[in-house]
């Protein structure tokens, strides 16, 4: 079964929005299977947005990401990646489309409430690296 990361940012679980997330998810038919309240080390901040390195931004993205706690989560469902993508909306909020997560929550790019990986490749990294001691658990066939 495919499987994405996604994470609620510093300014997402600030303003309580993991519920609200984490329902949109759950009622669009798609299972958590990992799931993590945790401050991000600056290590693994900068592997996890190690394609950004060169990026003029990403100081600013590692010191927001490690501000405060995250809500880390692996979910899995058919077309998960893609489907996840189209519900966060866009990267920068005034870009997302209302009823999109970044569209009815976000206002600015680097604030935009939540991460999802947009790849196979980048979903199996990131669940690699937030997921590695804990790993995930399964569902019974009978569920
Ligand atoms: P995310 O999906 O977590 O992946 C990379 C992040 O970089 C992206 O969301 C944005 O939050 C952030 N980002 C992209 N462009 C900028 C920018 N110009 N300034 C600050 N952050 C940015």
């Amino acid at each position: 079964m495919e499987k994405t990361f996604l994470m609620v940012k510093p300014d997402g679980v600030q303003r309580n929005l993991i519920g609200e997330i984490v329902a949109r998810f759950e009622r669009k038919g798609f299972q958590l299977v990992g799931a993590k309240l945790m401050s991000i080390p600056t290590e693994l901040a900068e592997e996890h947005y190690g394609e950004h390195k060169e990026r003029p931004f990403f100081g600013e993205l590692v010191d927001f990401i490690t501000s405060g706690p995250v809500f880390a989560m692996v979910w899995q469902g058919e077309n998960v990646i893609a489907t996840a993508r189209q519900m966060m909306g866009a990267t920068n909020p005034k870009d997302a489309a209302p009823g999109t997560i970044r569209g009815d929550f976000g206002l600015t790019v680097g604030k935009n409430v939540i991460h999802g990986s947009d790849s196979p490749t980048s979903a199996e990294r990131e669940i690699g690296l937030f997921f590695k001691d804990t790993g995930v658990v399964e569902y019974s066939k009978l569920v």
